[in-house]
């Protein structure tokens, strides 16, 4: 039998950062409101020259590095992102094109901040049927770019940055147990971005109306991403016979403090086995978990035979889970 192990991780953020005080400098709020109602303390934010591509081939070499591959080994590259450096061709073709990985297919996933679970239950198909044996998954945004910095309900929120994984066919146990996705289009106008697509082409109307940004209810967006996560994470736990108990590591979509320690409760998941950096990165959408994922493999929070449980949430709607033997 095939499973679909992970092999290398990787991550990468731009140097430059923005804090909560120096957001209260460009619009209406305070270091207190952010953290007491996000838990975020600071972001990550791309400069000049720096682009969604940029991230992701960084993250994809660091990653590959750790599983010991060159990229020309690679047979499929998956981006998940909102924030394409265009609308075609795909970023993924673009980290194709910087990692020279002249064998690998390579094409873009939307669904927001769940994309990088979605990426990685592609991948564990493509290889769990044998259709490909190493494959590089990656989440990558640059969402300081569609953000309105003078919107004070959304501009605080997110962060740019990239993490990335390689997953190999393997004999052995360990690695994807099972990934379970969701999706609910009929609440898609509660986060999303107005302008740019087919629906308001860029226009100086559109511009004014400030279309190009993201839009989002945070309030509804909230209730939504409890429910959901949490359902998502229990759906995989029953499919498997375990129970938070069980679980060593918890690594939620890292959105909003208050998001995750709801649906740690509900779960029953204790705090030191949560996984949580939304105070230093702040929402980074479909690079949130990769990078988690990353950290908690580069500072030994993940040892091998652990469980991990890995859950996201986003516009769409869209949501999902995977639990993985490490
Ligand atoms: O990545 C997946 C998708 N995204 C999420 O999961 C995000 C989900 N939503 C959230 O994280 C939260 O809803 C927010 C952090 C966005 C907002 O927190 P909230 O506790 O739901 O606040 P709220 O939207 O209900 O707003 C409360 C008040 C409002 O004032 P009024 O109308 O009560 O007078 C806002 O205008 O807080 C105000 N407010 C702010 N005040 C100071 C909103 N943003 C700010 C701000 N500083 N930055």
């Amino acid at each position: 039998m095939i499973h679909t192990r992970i092999t290398g991780t990787g991550s990468a953020l731009p140097d430059k950062i923005l804090t909560n005080f120096d957001i209260e400098k460009m619009v209406d709020t305070s270091d207190e409101w952010i953290v007491t109602r996000t838990g975020i303390r600071q972001r990550h934010i791309a400069q000049e020259g720096e682009y969604t591509s940029t991230f992701a081939s960084m993250a994809a070499r660091n990653a590959l590095d750790k599983a010991g591959l060159t990229p020309d080994q690679l047979d499929m590259i998956l981006v998940a992102t909102v924030t394409p450096d265009f609308p075609f061709p795909s970023t993924a073709c673009l980290v194709q094109s910087n990692l020279k990985a002249a064998n690998a297919v390579a094409l873009d996933i939307s669904a927001a901040c769940s994309g990088f679970l979605y990426g990685l239950s592609i991948a564990d198909k493509y290889i769990r049927t044998g259709s490909a044996r190493k494959i590089l998954v990656v989440g990558a945004e640059v969402l300081s770019r569609i953000v309105d910095w003078s919107d004070r309900n959304t501009c605080c929120l997110f962060g740019d940055g990239a993490g990335a994984v390689v997953v190999e066919a393997s004999e052995s146990e360990h690695g994807i147990l099972s990934s379970h996705m969701k999706s609910d289009g009929s609440f898609w106008e509660l986060l999303y971005q107005p302008g740019c697509g087919s629906r308001n082409p860029v226009s100086p109307k559109a511009i004014s109306e400030r279309l190009p940004f993201i839009s989002m209810q945070g309030n509804e967006v909230f209730k939504h991403a409890v429910r959901a996560m949490g359902e998502i994470a229990c759906e995989a736990l029953a499919v498997h016979d375990l129970t938070a108990d069980d679980i060593d590591l918890f690594i939620p979509h890292q959105a909003n403090r208050r998001i995750i320690d709801a649906i740690a409760k509900r779960l029953g998941v204790p705090e030191k086995k949560i996984f949580n950096n939304v105070e230093r990165y702040g929402n980074t959408s479909s690079a949130s978990i990769p990078i988690a994922l990353d950290e908690a493999n580069r500072t030994g929070r993940v040892n091998t035979g652990d469980l991990i449980l890995l859950a996201a949430f986003g516009g769409g709607l869209t949501w999902a889970s995977t639990i993985v033997r490490w």
